[in-house]
């Protein structure tokens, strides 16, 4: 049966609440990436990234997950083949929202990581600076999320499932950011039909089959019910 790989970006959290990065008013106009989302930054400034990233994981526990991400739960459920969520966002919406196995290329905000031992676990809501590594107790905790410059969590799984994929959609994502953005190019050598659902078109959009533009709120259900109406 037919596999359906999904890539989510902050497009499809925005409408529950959470900012996306390069939309106006996004995260990085309000925050600079080198200060918060390399390694460097962290090195240069651990409280300052620390303090970003709590905000971060509390204002994410406050919001609810929307009809774009309970569609998504619902194409897993009902879809008679496999349906695989990579997202880009460190959020948990999809999760709330129903959906299972979703892969977080990018990490996520309710992890902790050790930078000594590569231990991951679950982050307090405010951790602090220097806490302690429960495998190691070295004092090396950092956010669990993937920063610029640095490599993404579960590549191999993701070229994997982009290389047996029919269908391959990009959902809320402005696809400026690699190797995510040259996700439907895999699935297109692979013999997928690709589609591009965003508030806009993006500047790859031309570089996917379909384009379906909206929010998410709206678009995304619609998507799922076309999909699913031949096998209601
Ligand atoms: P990139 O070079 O693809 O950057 C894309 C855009 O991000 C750039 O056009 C720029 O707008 C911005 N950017 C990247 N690095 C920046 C910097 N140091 N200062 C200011 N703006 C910067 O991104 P990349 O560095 O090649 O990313 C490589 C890895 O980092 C990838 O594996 C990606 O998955 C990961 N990553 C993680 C996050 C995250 O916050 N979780 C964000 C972006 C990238
Ligand atoms: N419905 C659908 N799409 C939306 C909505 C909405 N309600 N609101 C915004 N969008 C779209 C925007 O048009 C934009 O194309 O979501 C996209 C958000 O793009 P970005 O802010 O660049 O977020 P994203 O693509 O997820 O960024 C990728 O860059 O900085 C890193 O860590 C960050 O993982 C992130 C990566």
């Amino acid at each position: 049966m037919e596999k359906i790989v999904i890539l989510t970006g902050a497009g499809i959290s925005a409408e529950s609440g959470l900012s996306t990065f390069r939309d106006e008013g996004g995260l990085w106009a309000q925050h600079r990436i080198e200060d918060v989302a390399t390694p460097e930054g962290f090195a240069r400034d651990p409280a300052l990234v620390q303090g970003f990233y709590n905000a971060r994981r509390v204002q994410a526990s406050k919001v609810q997950p929307n009809a774009a991400h309970e569609a998504l739960a619902r194409l897993q459920r009902d879809w008679p083949g496999d349906v695989v969520i990579v997202t880009q966002n460190v959020d948990s919406l999809h999760e709330a929202g129903g959906a299972k196995d979703v892969i977080h290329m990018h990490g996520t905000l309710a992890g902790a990581l050790c930078s000594a031992c590569g231990h991951r676990w679950t982050a307090p809501p405010e951790m602090a600076v220097g806490e302690s590594c429960p495998a190691c107790a070295r004092p090396t905790a950092r956010p669990d999320v993937v920063w610029f410059g640095e490599i993404p969590y579960y590549m191999d799984e993701i070229y994997d499932h982009l290389s047996s994929a029919s269908i391959f959609a990009a959902i809320g994502t402005s696809g400026q950011v690699y190797p995510a953005a040259a996700f439907v190019h895999e699935a297109q050598a692979a013999g997928a039909r690709t589609i591009e659902i965003n508030l806009e078109p993006s500047p790859g959009a031309s570089g996917f089959d379909e384009r379906l533009v909206g929010k998410a709120t709206q678009t995304v259900p619609r998507w799922v019910g076309h999909l699913l109406a031949p096998h209601s």
